[in-house]
């Protein structure tokens, strides 16, 4: 999705701001992206050198770059990934020419863009200008109402230069400028905030926005609805982006934007009002993670890393709520026990790799808890009218906090007075903020666009809750629940054993690099964990993956099973391993080639595979965080062998917050 970055910067020079909006972009790359920008106010007092080539109202110079009469420099690149290398290099071409004094206050913005109207050309890139070149902005999310805005704007003289829905907006706060009365004279940050305000109550859809106007040096104004927007403060310098990881090399001093509020800034000062112009009091966030918890630190890449540090990550999940004395505590959800004990039914709902958690959790708490629960994926729970009360407990399990059709799922079951608990891995995300109870999983920042440690947390918190619900409903005996605590407990050691098999796993990969069909099968808890295998290989390696339920194989979908077709089997030891061994061999006389995820030592499973990805043995409900480590890892190898980034794979953004 879309990225944004908004600078203001005390005694700076270009080149300093230019860097961290450049730097910050690089911190918002992982959410995917298709093209790139910035635009900076130029003091006049930074300009040394001569003017840069192709000055012109909003104009653009022959190498792309553009620069308007009032004093804002733009630069954009449609290179795909190489983007922000190209910007760089533009970047510092300008700085070069225009010379680079310090100056009192620099302001800035920059954006990735994730094409979603218009196509991945530069002149649908961020910053866009309003038509007199003075107010600039970036924008994430979708103006749903855009078309008649733009009609109305043409009528009224605007030329609209570009195919995207979020051009409209630099004009209407440009128009809303022009309306007002106490023009060039008074406060221009003020005056720019309250065009904003106006222009945002015209808006219908989704944004997250930031904005410079020429006439407003070193005031950003930034504005959100649904889209999220992190506000980071310094003394000397102020950052507005899309997510924590872009900020936190400079400040632990943030707050989220609300829906509906607009905040002006620049160092030292900050004014927050919702969408009528009455200031509110910023609630401050609490962020933990470290700076390097956000970087690379040696390994080839985040996926690499972030598999790593699964066993971390269920461990951080476990850690205060798994007592050193076998019990379990729960008390941050927010819900009392009797509110929980009231619960008559549940339902999960998430999108990708989140609704895949949620499924395992679905098989865990029917079984444990005895409680009806429905599962769904968050775009069609939303529209599909479903029937919940006060006695239904919803949870919303995502990763960002932030993903628009959870977010908005949750927001249906609040209004039908459900009780609305959030598995999330941001604090103080949309979805935590909006939620009745939060059940943080502690994986730490996850920046690889296919989620690893965090789906291994979300399972983790998600088999917590029902461990927690069971012995409030007194639907598990003490001792049972006291088994399956020690065996949560062993986990994370059981995970450094299944990552110490990465070796044999990456020959796997080899043994079948030339395979282009996979389907991925299991049964029970099995079944969720072959469909995130499926994905995984999917949005990695770009293969083509089914994810099935084993037993569903023989009524459709075997139909396609021949020589050279792989499939995978998730075979660790379960009630249904006989039944899923039969599957198996229905494959197999078909000609399929079979690779079997099997407990540590077990030859009969062997035996009815070509290749085996060794796991550890644990309680079977507990098995999916276990069996999904190698299907990743495959996954990985796969990728790294077809060349793809795995980090960034095409097409996809970590965070999705467009429906
Ligand atoms: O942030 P969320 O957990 O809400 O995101 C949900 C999905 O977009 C996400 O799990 C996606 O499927 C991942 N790329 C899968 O690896």
């Amino acid at each position: 999705m879309c990225g944004i970055i908004a600078v203001s910067k005390r005694t700076a020079a270009l080149a300093d701001v230019l860097d961290i909006l450049r730097g910050a972009l690089e911190s918002l790359e992982y959410r995917g992206y298709d093209s790139a920008g910035v635009a900076v106010v130029i003091p006049p007092e930074a300009v040394t050198g001569k003017a840069p080539a192709g000055k012109a109202s909003a104009g653009k110079a022959p190498d792309g770059q553009e620069v308007s009469d009032d004093k804002i420099w733009i630069a954009k690149s449609a290179a795909g990934t190489g983007s922000l290398n190209e910007l760089a290099k533009k970047c510092e071409q300008f700085v070069l020419s225009v010379g680079n004094a310090p100056t009192d206050i620099v302001a800035g913005i920059g954006h990735t863009r994730w094409a979603t109207h218009g196509r991945p050309i530069e002149a649908n890139a961020h910053p866009l200008m309003s038509c007199n070149g003075e107010v600039a902005i970036v924008h994430n999310g979708i103006i749903e109402n855009y078309f008649e805005l733009g009609a109305q704007l043409q009528k009224d003289g605007h030329e609209l230069t570009s195919e995207t829905d979020s051009e409209v907006i630099a004009h209407l706060i440009e128009s809303e400028l022009a309306k007002d009365g106490s023009a060039d004279v008074g406060d221009n940050g003020e005056r720019l905030h309250k065009a904003v305000l106006k222009t945002v109550a015209a808006l219908k859809g989704s944004f997250a926005l930031a904005i410079v106007w020429s006439k407003a040096e070193g005031t950003v104004v930034a504005a959100r609805r649904i889209s999220p927007l992190i506000v980071g403060i310094t003394s000397d310098l102020i950052l507005v982006a899309s997510d924590i990881p872009a900020l936190l090399g400079y400040t632990r001093e943030l707050f989220a934007l609300e829906d509906d509020q607009v905040v002006q800034l620049r160092p030292g000062f900050l004014k927050l009002t919702d969408i009528k112009g009455a200031e509110i009091e910023p609630t401050p966030m609490n962020v933990d993670w470290d700076v390097q918890a956000a970087q690379r630190q040696g390994w080839d890449d985040f996926m690499c890393k972030e598999i790593h540090e699964q066993p971390s990550a269920v461990r951080d999940t476990l850690m205060g709520r798994l007592l050193p004395n076998g019990t379990l505590t729960l008390d941050e959800t927010r819900f009392s026990d009797d509110e929980l004990r009231s619960i008559e039914k549940v339902f999960i709902v998430g999108c990708g790799s989140s609704f895949h958690a949620g499924m395992v959790a679905k098989y865990v708490i029917e079984h444990w808890v005895r409680l009806t629960t429905e599962v769904d994926i968050a775009s069609e729970l939303r529209y599909r009218d479903p029937i919940m009360d006060s006695r239904t407990l919803v949870v919303g399990v995502s990763q960002s906090g932030e993903t628009i059709d959870t977010l908005r799922a949750l927001r249906e079951a609040k209004r039908q007075k459900a009780k609305v608990l959030v598995v999330t891995n941001v604090v103080d995300s949309s979805m935590a903020r909006e939620a009745d109870g939060v059940l943080y999983t502690r994986a730490g920042p996850e920046i690889g666009v296919a989620s690893t440690k965090t789906h291994l947390a979300q399972i983790t918190a998600l088999e917590i809750l029902a461990l927690y619900l069971a012995e409030l409903r007194g639907t598990l005996y003490r001792q049972e629940i006291s088994q399956l605590l020690k065996a949560l407990a062993k986990l994370p050691l059981k995970l450094e054993q299944t990552l110490a098999h990465e070796a044999e796993v990456s020959l796997v990969a080899d043994q079948f690099g030339q395979a282009n069909t996979f389907f991925f099968i299991g049964r029970h808890v099995g079944y969720p964990v072959a469909l995130e295998g499926a994905l995984k290989l999917k949005e990695i390696a770009y293969l083509q993956a089914q994810g099935y339920a084993a037993g569903e194989l023989k009524h459709g979908p075997i139909a396609l099973i021949e020589p050279g077709v792989v499939v995978v089997g998730v075979a660790t030891r379960t009630l249904l391993w006989e039944k899923l061994m039969a599957n198996i061999a229905e494959v197999r006389a078909r000609g399929a080639s079979v690779v079997l995820v099997a407990n540590q030592g077990d030859t009969e499973t062997a035996e009815r595979a070509d290749a085996v990805l060794w796991v550890p043995t644990t309680h079977p409900l507990l098995a999916p965080i276990l069996d999904i480590v190698p299907l990743q890892m495959l996954a990985y190898f796969l990728a790294i062998k077809h060349g793809n980034n795995v980090d960034k794979p095409r097409n996809l953004a970590k965070t999705v917050t467009v429906e």
